[in-house]
């Protein structure tokens, strides 16, 4: 299927892994491009620049195909050292780059000038907007659904996707949500050039992750995530577990005077003991809603083939059927 986003990363399919702490491994890259989707490593799971240039070196040996490097911006007192890490990239020579978080503008100008095309992930309108303006070369429309951070508006695919598709000149991918060919064909019917996944991903035989996580996404139906920091303005859709539970109780009975100290047991350095050991009630981990569509644990290149399969079917049987 040939989009402005295929043609954009040099890819076969419009099917992207989203960054993903402590999941985005050279592993799970390799194994994503490898099946002719755009797989990206998480340049933050690294601890430092050093390790992600070792990490890309890692990706290479395992893949010819083009991958990338999400960098995360977070609001910090004590900020990773984010020219380092972009040099890592640029020496790399990885050429593609998912920005998320704050704006990236300041980053563009070094990521431009050594030809590396960004893609930002943005969770309203306006932000989209506001990254076509500074250079950015595409975006990532994640809605509501989405595993992750989706924002405080709150506005699901069905309308984001739509809205971004009036207003967006630079091509743009839907994530949130997205499983499978109907989620594909659904994105591309509503002016997406393609579709951005987290949560599947983490159910394939190749994700670096403990079994106990795939089991826990196969197992668990749509009903069963959270929203949690909504009060601290950082909400972040998650799995629901004891860790869960508790720290919604302590939103609950201190309302607007929370601070990030009372929840940091629920939340801060989690994601090794989860994903790496397999403590499923170590704290909170970020899932989609559409854990719900989630039933089986293929390989990388077996999900995306039948994507594909299903997507095609659905374009050239079922809605040609309709006249
Ligand atoms: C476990 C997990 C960790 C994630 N970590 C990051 C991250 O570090 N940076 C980022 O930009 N997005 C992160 N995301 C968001 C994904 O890249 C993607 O936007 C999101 O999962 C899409 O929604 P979906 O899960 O419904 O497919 C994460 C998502 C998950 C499920």
């Amino acid at each position: 299927m040939k989009t402005r986003i295929t043609e954009m990363f040099g890819i076969k399919h419009p099917i992207i892994q989203g960054g993903m702490h402590f999941v985005g491994f050279a592993e799970m890259a390799a194994a994503v491009s490898n099946a002719d989707g755009l797989g990206i490593i998480t340049g933050l799971t690294q601890r430092t620049p050093e390790l992600l240039a070792k990490e890309i070196a890692r990706c290479r040996t395992m893949t010819d195909k083009p991958f990338g490097v999400n960098l995360t911006f977070l609001p910090s007192v004590s900020p990773p050292d984010y020219p380092a890490y972009i040099r890592a990239i640029i020496e790399g020579e990885v050429k593609i780059v998912e920005t998320a978080g704050n704006n990236p503008q300041k980053y563009l100008p070094a990521l431009k000038e050594n030809g590396i095309k960004v893609i930002h992930k943005c969770t309203s309108v306006r932000h989209s907007l506001k990254a076509e303006a500074v250079g950015c070369d595409a975006v990532s429309v994640d809605g509501f659904e989405c595993g992750g951070h989706p924002g405080e508006d709150d506005i699901p695919n069905m309308i984001l996707l739509p809205r971004a598709a009036d207003e967006l000149k630079i091509p743009f991918v839907a994530s949130g949500g997205m499983a499978d060919g109907r989620s594909l064909v659904a994105a591309l019917a509503m002016g997406a050039e393609g579709m951005n996944m987290g949560t599947r991903f983490m159910a394939t035989k190749e994700a670096p992750v403990h079994q106990n996580v795939k089991d826990a996404i196969v197992a668990a139906s749509e009903l069963d995530t959270r929203l949690i920091m909504r009060p601290l303005r950082n909400t972040e859709r998650v799995l629901k577990n004891s860790a869960v539970e508790r720290l919604l109780e302590k939103e609950k009975a201190l309302g607007a005077n929370i601070k990030f100290e009372d929840i940091f047991g629920e939340v801060a350095g989690v994601y090794p003991k989860i994903m790496t050991e397999g403590q499923m009630e170590a704290g909170a981990w970020s899932c989609g809603m559409v854990v719900g569509l989630i039933n089986d644990i293929p390989t990388c290149k077996e999900l995306i083939d039948r994507i594909m399969a299903e997507a095609n079917e659905i374009i050239h049987g079922r809605l040609a059927r309709f006249g």
